[in-house]
């Protein structure tokens, strides 16, 4: 079965009232297109929790703080809406932009706190843009859960926060990061990596485990750190942005491993740059992390 595709929000409304009528649970999965299998088991998570599941596709403009970046962002709707109709989701809404922001839009959501650091602090407004996208979407859809990847953690703190601060009648559902056989997280730019760097790639999440199992074995978290930093830089990448330790519950800095933890990085390779995290936590949780992502 084909998915249905809505462009008015008006359509969608009416759509998701009939819904609410019947008294179905409805899933929102908000994403930019350019559907990989991370999206996917966003998708079927929701699936399994909600009657109904709309996807989400809007390359929202105001997020990219970089216009190359912006008109450099894959845009396959018919691949997205083959994939979509795969795996049963039931409405794929793509707006078009002039719809979500007409002539005069003058709003914006920010939500300080956990946008602060990290993509934050190198990606000026970046975090406005999603804060202020994701209202709308939550807004427009009338969802009753939403399904966000850990791969974008901090996003996922924003969002989890604007729900709270703004009482938005709507559950945050973060789901693990899908990651290829080699580890790398599945991202829609790791399709700007030349062959090369995509042999590179999986440096990061490789630096990335160790350096949590270091930590988790007790070894200083500022030295270990370094170490970290200048092992990514002499695996090829040309800059490491953030490699940091946040606490998992509130994302706040920390200098000991004294509660449950995330390593976060943000490195450039060639011309993309690349972000990943992962949970510091017991060596056998990351065992089990790295066998998911390889079976
Ligand atoms: O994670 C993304 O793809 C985007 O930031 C989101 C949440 C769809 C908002 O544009």
């Amino acid at each position: 079965m084909n998915v249905a595709i809505v462009r008015i929000v008006a359509e969608l409304r009416s759509i998701v009232a009939a819904w609410h009528r019947e008294g179905l649970k409805i899933a929102v999965v908000p994403t930019m297109g350019a559907l990989h299998e991370g999206h996917l088991s966003l998708v079927s998570a929701a699936l399994a929790k909600a009657d109904r599941v709309i996807v989400t596709l809007f390359v929202n403009p105001k997020q990219f703080n970089n216009a190359e970046d912006l008109a450099a962002y894959p845009r396959t709707e018919q691949e997205d809406a083959a994939k979509l109709a795969s795996v049963g989701a039931h409405i794929l809404y793509a707006p078009d932009a002039a719809d979500m922001y007409p002539q005069g839009f003058a709003t914006k959501v920010s939500v300080s706190g956990p946008s602060d650091g990290l993509c934050g602090a190198f990606r000026p407004g970046h975090f406005d843009g999603v804060a202020t996208v994701v209202t709308k979407l939550f807004l427009q859809t009338g969802a009753d859960l939403a399904f966000f990847g850990e791969k974008d953690f901090q996003q996922l703190h924003v969002v989890r926060r604007l729900v709270r601060d703004l009482d938005i009648p709507i559950e945050i559902i973060g789901n693990p990061t899908v990651r290829e056989s080699d580890g790398l997280a599945m991202s829609s730019r790791n399709t700007r990596l030349s062959s090369a760097e995509r042999r590179t790639a999986p440096k990061l999440p490789e630096i990335l485990f160790k350096t949590a199992r270091r930590l988790t074995s007790g070894e200083l978290v500022e030295r270990t750190l370094r170490e970290a930093r200048q092992a990514i830089l002499a695996a090829g990448f040309s800059k490491v942005e953030y490699l940091e330790l946040r606490a998992d519950d509130d994302l706040v800095s920390i200098a000991t491993l004294n509660r449950p933890a995330r390593l976060l990085v943000a490195a450039w390779l060639g011309q993309t740059r690349l972000i990943d995290n992962v949970e510091v936590r017991s060596p056998q949780r990351l065992d089990q992390i790295l066998k998911q992502a390889a079976a």
